[in-house]
């Protein structure tokens, strides 16, 4: 029995597309084979409304630049269960090209015996390069739109440490550092000083990242951003937001740096010494951020313990617990949690 949303998609599909992406393949006769492509995102009317208005949001905010960051992204159904936003196809995550395979998939034992075989030389670089475009991305992005705006700057500070403290409950760690928390939440002036603002994502991770391949080069593009600092929206606050892109790039770095850790402690676990470049990237251009003056290495290291925080927390649509072959990544995440929190306490503080 196919389920309810299921036949929507289909009758959707069957009045055609809004946002076809066409590959051409051919074999060895002279027919040509069109693989058209297309995604179909279906949910609450609430959260995909939410996500329709961040992507019209940036759209609106980037103008020509749009295209080349984020998917086409139109309203295909609306009723009172359900939304239906298609956009179009972009590709595979980085997730799903590189990392997966490595980690858990069809190299991993190529990585085990032979970690220099090309193959893996070959993937890590293609995230590399993936990488590097990503970070254009945030260049274009906030060169299109930055602004220096001491309101908005408190806005977003005060936006990240409600959503750390979403995150410290929702991981059991409150309120075992609830004096921590405080310690930071007195001294949002801090946390806002010399905020650049400008459009961001706000969920910037290898899964969020998509490549396709055209005309022989790597093509980057981002998907689902949101409208807050994940879980800002489970605050009085945050369940009241208009989908408004701006804020500080600061936490797309360190949700992405983050994201590149994590990737490399798994590849590290199957092949000690394995090296993920791209997180050298990452890191070399926090650091020439910083120097711009466009967010401070305080602030970087409270978006760290937010999203750190947010990790330490096991999705419940996950299990009540890890899995035995998770445990010690996500027990590695907890001790950085509380190391990344205690960090920023010292500097609330003034100890650092
Ligand atoms: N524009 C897209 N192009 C290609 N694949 C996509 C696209 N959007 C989503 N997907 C696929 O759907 C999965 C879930 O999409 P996502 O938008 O991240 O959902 P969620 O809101 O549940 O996090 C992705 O991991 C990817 O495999
Ligand atoms: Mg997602």
């Amino acid at each position: 029995m196919p389920s309810p949303r299921k036949r929507l998609i289909e009758d959707l599909l069957n009045s055609g597309l809004r946002t076809p992406v066409l590959e051409t393949h051919r074999g060895i006769t002279e027919n040509e084979v069109f693989v058209a492509h297309c995604v179909l995102k279906a949910g609450l009317p609430k959260d995909i409304h939410q996500e329709l208005g961040i992507y019209q949001d940036l759209q609106d905010r980037l103008g020509d630049h749009y295209n080349e960051i984020f998917p086409k992204v139109v309203l295909r159904h609306d009723d009172e269960q359900l939304a239906v936003i298609e956009m179009n196809w972009l590709g595979r995550s980085l997730n799903e090209e590189v990392f997966k395979p490595l980690a858990w998939g069809e190299w991993s034992s190529v990585l085990a015996m032979s970690p220099d075989a090309p193959a893996i030389k070959a993937k890590l670089s293609m995230a590399d390069e993936a990488v590097a475009r990503t970070l254009d991305h945030l260049e274009t992005l906030f060169a299109a739109s930055q602004r220096s705006d001491p309101a908005m700057a408190r806005a977003f500070a005060s936006e990240t440490i409600a959503a750390l403290r979403v995150n410290l409950r929702r991981a059991g760690l409150l309120p075992e550092l609830g004096r921590d928390l405080a310690a930071i939440e007195e001294s949002e002036d801090l946390w806002s000083a010399g905020l650049a603002i400008s459009c961001c994502h706000r969920d910037l991770m290898v899964e969020h990242i998509y490549l396709a391949q055209r005309d022989g080069a790597l093509r980057v593009r981002l998907a689902d951003p949101r409208s807050g600092v994940p879980h800002f929206d489970e605050t009085p606050a945050g369940r009241a937001i208009i989908p408004n892109s701006l804020g500080c790039a600061a936490v797309d770095f360190a949700h992405l740096e983050l994201s590149l850790i994590r990737r490399q402690l798994e590849l590290e676990h199957i092949h000690a010494g394995t090296e993920v470049v791209a997180l050298e990237r990452v890191r070399k251009s926090v650091t020439d951020w910083v120097n711009r003056d466009r967010f401070s290495s305080a602030f970087y290291e409270l978006a760290m313990a937010t999203w750190y925080a947010n990790y330490a927390g096991w999705p419940p649509a996950l299990g009540k617990v890890p899995p035995p072959e998770k445990e010690w990544l996500f027990d590695h995440t907890v001790t950085q949690a509380r190391q990344c929190l205690a960090r920023c306490a010292a500097l609330a503080r003034g100890e650092q």
